[in-house]
């Protein structure tokens, strides 16, 4: 699925991160814990040119705790990388983020070396939302538009601790297929961006699998078991979820557009239970698929540029 949306702030935002790190000692960057691997932006390491980096996994109440932990574990593996699961529901997230970041980068603090932190993440991933708890609703403002925190901002957490916030930021090429349906089925691109029907399509296709009694269980589908729903077809599932809810445009028809809504509604929601879209093996699989075939489209296009090119020159034969 091609998601057709880079708003040109964006592009901003890059700008002001290249800058803003040059005197930066550690990078948070919020990912949504039912996401983890699609909403960690493949840029940012270059962007932030290797610092230190907290993995904030949020939205944690509305993940698998499960698969929290699995994500955890392979973040806090990697090197100067550290990781937590926050959620909205905690009222005092500075502390855990301020020893994190101490451990990241040891030798800051006091005054004289004050602790200098930036904070990134995708659109929607609850950047506001973190950011009016650490500051007590002072500045920040939330919304449900993708992208709506415009300015740079710096938030003091203490004497010797500084935070700058940046702009929601997602990257221009997503490479791999599976996690354009799930940002876009956490809404963190913006809805003009991409057909409804398909990505519903792929969530169910997702969660009658691994989550078949938490779709049941809130659509009322009483009349199927975890393996029949696990056979059906994606469309089958979403056509009796549609009817179900009542979405009908007569005739006896469903409306699978208001269906596919109602079914990104309820997992955005949390009422599907708690899921999380991806393990960090499924995700590394996903990923090699998608940079290899990244990598033929890169080839062939090559191929195509060299094959239209007139052949060069070659100079008239000498007579001996
Ligand atoms: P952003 O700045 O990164 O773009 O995200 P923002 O804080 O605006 O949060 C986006 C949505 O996610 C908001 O819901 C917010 O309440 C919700 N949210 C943020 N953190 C958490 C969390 O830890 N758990 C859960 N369950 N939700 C979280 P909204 O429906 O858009 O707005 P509202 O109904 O809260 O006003």
């Amino acid at each position: 699925m091609a998601i057709q949306w880079f708003p040109g702030h964006m592009y901003s935002t890059q700008k002001a991160i290249t800058e803003r790190v040059k005197d930066i000692d550690v990078v948070i960057e919020l990912l949504d814990a039912r996401l983890p691997g699609s909403s960690a932006n493949p840029m940012l390491a270059e962007l932030t040119a290797g610092r230190p980096t907290l993995k904030v996994l949020n939205k944690q109440d509305l993940a698998d705790p499960a698969r929290t932990v699995l994500w955890l574990a392979h973040y806090n593996a990697l090197p100067a990388t550290r990781a937590i699961g926050l959620d909205a529901s905690q009222t005092t997230p500075a502390q855990q983020l301020v020893k994190a970041c101490h451990e990241l980068s040891p030798n800051r603090g006091g005054m004289a070396k004050p602790m200098r932190v930036l904070i990134c993440g995708i659109p929607n991933v609850g950047k506001s939302t973190l950011i009016n708890t650490l500051t007590g609703g002072r500045k920040a403002k939330t919304g449900d538009e993708a992208g709506i925190t415009k300015l740079e901002q710096r938030i003091t957490l203490a004497d010797d601790f500084y935070l700058w916030d940046t702009p929601g930021m997602l990257w221009p090429r997503i490479i791999v297929p599976k996690s354009g349906y799930n940002l876009a089925a956490s809404g963190a691109v913006g809805r003009n961006a991409f057909d409804e029907e398909e990505v519903a399509l792929e969530l169910l296709n997702y969660l009658k699998t691994h989550y078949a009694a938490g779709v049941a269980a809130r659509f009322k589908l009483v009349e199927l078991d975890a393996e029949t729903m696990a056979s059906m077809k994606d469309e089958s599932l979403l056509d009796t979820i549609g009817r179900k809810r009542g979405a009908l445009l007569g005739k006896g028809k469903v409306n699978l557009q208001k269906a596919a809504e109602i079914v990104m509604h309820e997992f955005r929601a949390g009422n599907l239970g708690r899921v999380t879209l991806e393990t960090p093996d499924e995700f590394a699989l996903w990923l090699a698929d998608g940079q290899r075939a990244d990598a033929e489209r890169a080839a062939k296009k090559a191929a195509r540029k060299q094959k239209g090119k007139p052949k060069p020159e070659t100079a008239p034969e000498q007579d001996a």
